[in-house]
């Protein structure tokens, strides 16, 4: 049997103009400018999925005992939209974000949102906010869901309720627009995942507990944290949000999916469109003394950052408590230029798209 649609109500009408809108999006830096429409979905375990509505996005009520405030229930999101030169709007690999939600909320005993529900979610807010899908190449439309536990209670056990948000914001590029090189700080003083945690998860706590090695990072003059394995602090592992790459000896290297780490829909686009392009590709261990030592001896010639909000951006300085190296030249090597651009146009529609990436 089908299941009875969980849609209940039509989409919220717009209030902006187009000149407001535009005013609004002048400088959109990651993170700050919303649209004006989410879309919510209810899961309870009698009713199911239920109740989805797309709504005005405004403040929401919660009950100050609720699970997901007090023991971290959250998982969340983030995928792009762009404007086609057709006229369209293409989400960038949906389904293999929400195969990723899925297994986020599985991890954390929540319930799996089905991928048809995910991509119909998709789907309303980009309908009623697509004169907020920017048309400028270096911007796009950044797609956020969340699923969070709203049982209020303060038993020690998976919630019995849940609610599902869509929200969506413009955003430049998120290290600006000409994605400059960026330094990065490789400290020994924090970890963000050991073996059987939650690291493989996009969980909110993982970014929380980023937070002060992001302050540590910035006191040394880099934007980025690296995090290294939490048993030695030996192997690296990804960034604060972002995974890594190395162009060792003119092969594309990067640390395999351990478990600690977050399995990037960018990652495994680099790693496809790299091997198509007749580069080596290694998923292997990184050991930071190795980079520290390729950096030195120029066998490391390039390194980069990949995920949903930087795209792909150079990193051209790597710091630690012992000294500081430069990457290459410190700036963006051919490497990580050609592949920065394929996946661009990719995503603006301006390369074939032989794996069917565009939604
Ligand atoms: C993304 O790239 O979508 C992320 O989730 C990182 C973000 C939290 C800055």
């Amino acid at each position: 049997m089908t299941p009875a649609s969980p849609w209940t109500t039509r989409p919220a009408p717009r209030r902006l103009s187009t000149a407001d809108i535009a005013a609004r999006c002048a400088t959109p830096a990651f993170g700050e400018v919303l649209t004006e429409h989410m879309v919510s979905l209810r899961w309870s375990a009698g009713d199911g999925w239920h109740a989805g509505e797309v709504l005005p996005h405004a403040p929401i009520a919660m009950d100050p005992a609720m699970v997901g405030l007090h023991y971290g229930q959250v998982v969340f999101e983030g995928l792009k939209a762009y404007h086609q030169p057709d006229g369209s709007v293409a989400a960038f690999r949906p389904e293999d974000h929400a195969r990723r939600f899925r297994r986020s909320a599985a991890r954390l005993a929540m319930p799996e949102l089905p991928e048809e529900l995910f991509l119909e979610s998709l789907a309303a807010l980009v309908d009623v906010d697509r004169a907020w899908v920017p048309a400028a190449d270096t911007r796009s439309l950044y797609l956020r869901p969340i699923l969070y536990a709203t049982d209020a209670s303060l038993a020690l056990r998976p919630a019995r309720e849940y609610r599902y948000l869509l929200l969506a914001l413009v955003t430049e590029n998120f290290f600006g627009a000409g994605s400059p090189p960026v330094s990065v700080w490789a400290g020994t003083g924090y970890s963000r995942a050991a073996r059987g945690g939650t690291g493989e998860a996009k969980c909110a706590g993982n970014y929380a507990g980023g937070f002060l090695a992001q302050a540590e990072a910035a006191e040394h003059g880099c934007q980025q944290v690296v995090w290294l394995d939490a048993a030695e602090h030996r192997l690296v592992e990804e960034m604060g949000g972002m995974n890594i790459f190395f162009v060792v000896d003119g092969a594309l290297v990067t640390p395999p999916l351990s478990g600690t780490l977050l399995p990037g829909v960018t990652r495994e686009s680099v790693l496809t469109l790299a091997a198509r392009a007749g580069l080596a590709v290694r998923e292997q261990p990184v050991p930071l003394a190795d980079v520290l030592a390729g950096c030195a001896d120029g066998t490391i010639t390039e390194a980069f950052a990949c995920g949903t909000a930087a795209v792909v951006t150079p990193i051209g300085r790597v710091v630690t408590e012992e000294g500081e190296w430069r990457v290459g030249d410190g700036a963006t090597g051919p490497v990580t230029g050609r592949l920065r651009a394929h996946l661009v146009d990719l995503h603006l529609g301006r390369a074939p798209d032989p794996d069917g990436w565009r939604y």
